[in-house]
């Protein structure tokens, strides 16, 4: 059942952090969805500007559409990810949406107001849920890179204004990670203590988490160990940060950069063990496998594991 981004974070919110997942193909979209039964957990699947142009609108909607008629328990969102506001236009329209995120963070703050502002007219009078963000992650995020130096963490003034003008319904907080598989030099830090003073001025108000990958490093081994050349010194968030995240305010938290890190070290080391083997759908199997065991894992650490019953409830009732 696809559900809003809002009425998972209802019962979320102070209690767990849904994962919000970019998917491409539909290999990803299997995993994704057995995962989460194995785990009895809501989810978000997310859709990036690039993955629409990759697979296609009609077939990505088709592949989720197929999926969700293979896991009828399944309760989700359907998200756009890092929307520009055309972009968010057509996903609203397109009526199989159920959330959209407008990125108009590189924009100064009362342009930033005015086009999020304009998004949640279209998209409130539709039912559909919208995510800001406001303050600049480090790191590339489709054609926009941000150095670390230009990266600013969210304001938590600001932050309280941009939430009463434009009347979103979740914020995307920069609080210290970045896109993609190099977040830190050195320590991993989050900046909690900027996430406890967003909350608050917003007591009660959904916030994201964008850049949340872990980047484990036994992966990075193992892809490397594979005839990759990931630089050894990638870092990500620390997993266990999720849970002091959660009573912070975070009830969304974004990961894709890790699910692709699974996808290439299942398929180095396939092709690297069966050199005689060219039938894709071996370690398409073995991906599949391995990436809803890897939803199981983020599951427990979001704390989102076992929730699926207590939403439903929420919804029934
Ligand atoms: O924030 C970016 C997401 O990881 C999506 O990446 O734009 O390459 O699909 P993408
Ligand atoms: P990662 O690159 O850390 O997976 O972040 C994904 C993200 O924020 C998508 O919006
Ligand atoms: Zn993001």
């Amino acid at each position: 059942m696809i559900v809003t981004t809002s009425d998972l974070f209802r019962v979320a919110y102070g209690k767990f952090a849904v994962g919000a997942y970019n998917i491409n193909n539909m290999e990803q979209a299997l995993g994704l969805f057995e995962g989460h039964r194995r785990a009895n957990a809501p989810f978000i699947v997310q859709i990036s500007r690039g993955a629409r142009k990759y697979a296609g609108v009609v077939m990505l909607e088709a592949i989720i559409r197929a999926a969700e008629q293979m896991y009828p328990e399944a309760i989700f969102a359907v998200h756009l990810d890092h929307g520009d506001e055309q972009t968010c236009y057509d996903c609203i329209e397109s009526g199989f949406y159920s959330s959209v995120m407008i990125d108009a963070s590189h924009y100064p703050f009362e342009e930033n107001i005015a086009i999020t502002r304009r998004v949640v007219e279209r998209a409130h009078a539709a039912g559909v849920s919208v995510e800001a963000e406001l303050g600049m992650l480090g790191g590339v995020e489709e054609d926009i890179a941000v150095d670390e130096k230009h990266a600013k963490l969210t304001d938590p003034d600001e932050a309280k204004e941009f939430v009463e003008r434009t009347g979103c319904d979740s914020l995307a907080v920069a609080i210290g990670t970045s896109h993609g598989a190099y977040k830190f030099k050195g320590e991993a830090k989050l900046h909690l203590d900027r996430v406890a003073a967003i909350q608050q001025r917003l007591p009660g108000f959904p916030l994201v988490m964008h850049g949340s990958s872990s980047v484990p490093a036994e992966e990075v081994r193992r892809i490397n160990a594979a005839g990759g050349a990931l630089d050894p010194s990638a870092k990500g968030v620390n997993e266990d940060d999720f849970a002091k995240a959660i009573p912070l305010g975070v009830t969304k938290v974004n990961i894709d950069t890790d699910g692709r890190l699974v996808w290439t070290r299942v398929h180095r080391e396939y092709f690297r063990d069966h050199p005689e083997v060219f039938d894709f759908r071996k370690p398409g199997k073995v991906f599949i496998d391995e990436y809803a065991k890897f939803i199981q894992h983020k599951s427990r650490k979001l704390l989102s594991y076992g929730q699926l019953d207590a939403v439903r409830a929420a919804l029934s009732g």
